[in-house]
């Protein structure tokens, strides 16, 4: 079987945004899939509740790159609270649309950005009300998969 991917999910694994890594980050989130084994680090640089700058190292495959790429797009200069906004099908839909196979790749994005963020709420002793619970689950578990 031939997968079908949209020219903006293949411009971002040809040019992803935003790789790297960012030293002395305010937050750093690394989530992974037991299942294909991929693994998506994002960094955060946080100011006055602003997203400065955003990073990714993904360690995965083709859709996770172009996801971890879209995603750090979608929240560089946002708050705190826009960037907790940012959902899987938001990344995905942004991306023109993935494989439903391949769904679970945003997954890991919005997972990622949501454990930088409790990594980065840890660090400064602040309670991020959206975030109280949350867990980050096996993706391939996760309710919010979308798969149409
Ligand atoms: Fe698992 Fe893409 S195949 S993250």
């Amino acid at each position: 079987i031939i997968m079908q991917y949209s020219d903006k999910v293949m411009d971002h694994f040809m040019n992803p945004r935003n790789m790297g890594s960012i030293e002395d980050a305010s937050g750093v989130g690394e989530v992974g899939n037991p299942t294909c084994g991929d693994i998506m680090k994002i960094y955060l640089d946080i100011e006055d509740d602003i997203i400065k700058d955003v990073k990714f190292k993904t360690f995965g495959c083709g859709s996770a790159i172009a996801s971890s790429s879209m995603a750090t797009e979608m929240i560089k200069g946002k708050s705190i609270h826009e960037a907790l906004q940012l959902t899987n099908k938001a990344v995905a839909e942004a991306l023109d649309g993935l494989p439903p196979v391949k769904m679970h790749c945003s997954v890991l994005a919005e997972q990622a950005v949501k454990a930088a963020l409790i990594d980065y709420a840890q660090k400064h002793n602040i309670v991020i009300p959206e975030l109280e619970g949350y867990e980050i689950t096996d993706a391939h578990e996760h309710e919010e998969i979308e798969e149409d």
